[in-house]
């Protein structure tokens, strides 16, 4: 496995071939926590990996370097998938010296007991010589946690973009060209719906920063290294932190008995009936949250359907709604329906939540009383034509 970016400058990580449940997201591609090393007369290790990972990481730095010369460990972001094996790294390497931001020497104080490390605390702008080579350091704010940086190294025209542009993809090759490039694309997507599609107005503002930057390499904490395929991944984060949108109806449901099955299927015979729209359906107990985080993220409307139970909607639509609550995909347009039998609710409830995430809503509820006849039916279809329609001028 070739793991040189350029000379001096190695891939020292973890792939994560098995990991299937990564804080809730499923990650049914793995993920890899990537490390760098720079060799210069200074040497640097740019990041870490998950606790358990520690020994791997030791391994490849000390196949190329004594573990007593390496001199700085930069931290640019501090959540335990990259943080969790510094105590291991500090006590490998004596006389090593962490790198970090202000915040996320604060985030790292909250973490560990840090009795004993030695800081060096950096912000934008602010630059640190290895010898031929510099890293100079831009704060990230919230890409993707507060303490989150980019580090850059000028001389060898790489970024080190941490969570920014990272994929959950474990892969035995580091490039982009050596990767199935439309399964690395759907990974990207898939990581920037689920890890960051909160923060889109930060990530505008650090794209808009780094367009100034000289880059050969892009080097993310997680998934493939982007050398060839820069602009692609560059022009994807533009379309997303734009909420550009897709002529694209997503139609979710839950169901008991068929009969919101039976009124999702009529939205979506209603939506394929206006030409030029692409339509999706999913029942969300045969999906999961991570594939309907990204289905939303460039849909243009959405409608979202469960049954009463209990008096107010399905739990694993609650999931969904929940999370995309958190998520606040932006710009939407749609509305709720089910069924229900001697008490309402699921709608009310579902409409809450969209109005919440603040979704344009384009009618009232559609519901129907245990089953829908003809009649409900037809309606549904007239509401897919709806969906579609607004979608084609949504993403116009
Ligand atoms: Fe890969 Fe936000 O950590």
């Amino acid at each position: 496995m070739n793991t040189t970016l350029k000379e001096g400058v190695d891939w020292v990580g973890y792939v994560d071939w098995t990991v299937r449940d990564f804080h809730g997201y499923f990650t049914n591609r793995g993920s890899s926590y990537n490390s760098y090393l720079i060799r210069d007369e200074k040497v640097a290790l740019i990041d870490a990996v998950k606790a358990p990972y520690a020994q791997v990481l030791l391994d490849h730095v000390s196949a190329l370097v004594p573990l007593e010369k390496v001199d700085y460990l930069v931290i640019n972001h501090a959540e335990p998938d990259h943080a969790g094996s510094i105590p291991a790294v500090i006590q490998a390497c004596p006389g090593i010296e962490i790198v970090c931001d202000a915040r996320c020497r604060d985030a790292l104080d909250a973490h560990f007991d840090t009795t004993g490390w030695t800081f060096k605390i950096v912000g934008s702008g602010d630059s640190l010589s290895l010898g031929k080579r510099s890293l100079s350091f831009l704060e990230t704010p919230m890409v993707h946690w507060p303490e989150s940086m980019f580090t850059y190294c000028p001389e060898e025209k790489i970024l080190f973009s941490m969570d920014a542009f990272g994929q959950h993809y474990a892969s035995a090759h580091r490039f982009d060209d050596e990767e199935p490039m439309d399964v690395v694309m759907e990974e990207a997507k898939t990581y920037y719906a689920n890890i960051v599609m909160l923060y889109a107005k930060p990530i505008a503002r650090v794209l808009g920063q780094a367009s100034e930057l000289d880059i050969d390499l892009i080097a993310p904490s997680h998934g493939v290294i982007w050398r060839s395929h820069i602009d692609r991944i560059k022009d994807a984060y533009a379309k997303w932190v734009s909420h550009h949108k897709e002529p694209k109806v997503l139609v979710i449901y839950d169901t008991m008995w068929q009969s919101t099955e039976k009124m999702a299927q009529a939205l979506v015979d209603g939506a394929l009936s206006v030409p030029g729209v692409n339509v999706r359906l999913f029942n969300v107990r045969s999906s999961n949250v991570t594939i309907l985080a990204t289905e939303v993220l460039d849909a243009a409307t959405v409608a979202v359907g469960s049954p009463t139970l209990n008096q107010t909607l399905m739990p694993a639509m609650a999931a969904v709604l929940t999370y995309w609550k958190g998520l606040k995909p932006a710009e939407k347009a749609g509305f709720a329906f089910g069924s229900y039998g001697w008490a309402q609710g699921a709608a009310r409830d579902i409409e809450q939540y969209l109005k919440d995430i603040k979704f344009d809503l384009i009618r009232e509820p559609l519901q129907v009383r245990f089953v829908p006849k003809k009649e409900t039916l037809d309606e549904c279809r007239e509401a897919g034509k709806l969906l579609a329609e607004k979608a084609l001028e949504l993403s116009s």
